[in-house]
């Protein structure tokens, strides 16, 4: 459900009235959360929680919930922007509903992810940066996750984490998560 919000700012920048369309009721309860971590001149501070929390929400960023996020958080629209687009883990674009991303940097690489990658990409008849023509799966190729001792390794919604892949372990996931999409 979207809430729909009008409000006065007053911001540094000016007085306006704002009407917040692409944020739920339940997104702002969530970013109002964390903007309580934070001392109340500081809300720029929660803009990565916010777009996290929207993302999460929508499965992807648009420009609209962007520009939303930043009216919310009372910050100019550029610097919402800028965070969006230089952390991976935000999607601009659908991804469809579970993105598959998989580690293919050095450690992972050592440990054969290209055959794990050749086996999702064979599997779901895809390639990188691109999604399955029922929406379910999209495909990306992930940067180190930190977590190099379980290479090869894959993180399904960005929250999910699998580690030492087979062909074998992947085709349980994707076998979990299409009867879970089903669902
Ligand atoms: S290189 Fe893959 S998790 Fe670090």
């Amino acid at each position: 459900m979207v809430f729909k919000k009008i409000f006065s700012v007053n911001s540094v920048f000016s007085v306006a009235k704002l009407e917040i369309k692409m944020l739920s009721k339940q997104a702002i309860e969530k970013i109002d959360y964390e903007l309580t971590k934070y001392p109340a001149d500081k809300r720029q501070a929660a803009v990565m929680s916010a777009l996290r929390i929207v993302q999460t929400e929508h499965g992807w960023l648009s420009k609209d919930s962007i520009s939303d996020v930043a009216s919310y958080l009372r910050i100019p629209e550029i610097a919402a922007l800028e965070v969006a687009t230089f952390y991976n883990m935000y999607d601009l674009v659908p991804v469809g509903q579970y993105k598959i991303s998989i580690c293919t940097n050095i450690s992972c690489m050592l440990r054969d992810s290209d055959s794990i990658v050749n086996h999702l990409q064979t599997k779901l008849g895809i390639g990188f940066n691109e999604v399955t023509a029922d929406g379910r799966f999209c495909l990306k190729e992930g940067e180190c996750m930190g977590a190099c001792g379980g290479a090869p390794l894959m993180i399904v919604n960005n929250h999910t984490m699998h580690e030492f892949l087979t062909p074998e372990s992947v085709d349980a996931i994707l076998e979990d998560l299409s009867q879970k999409a089903l669902k």
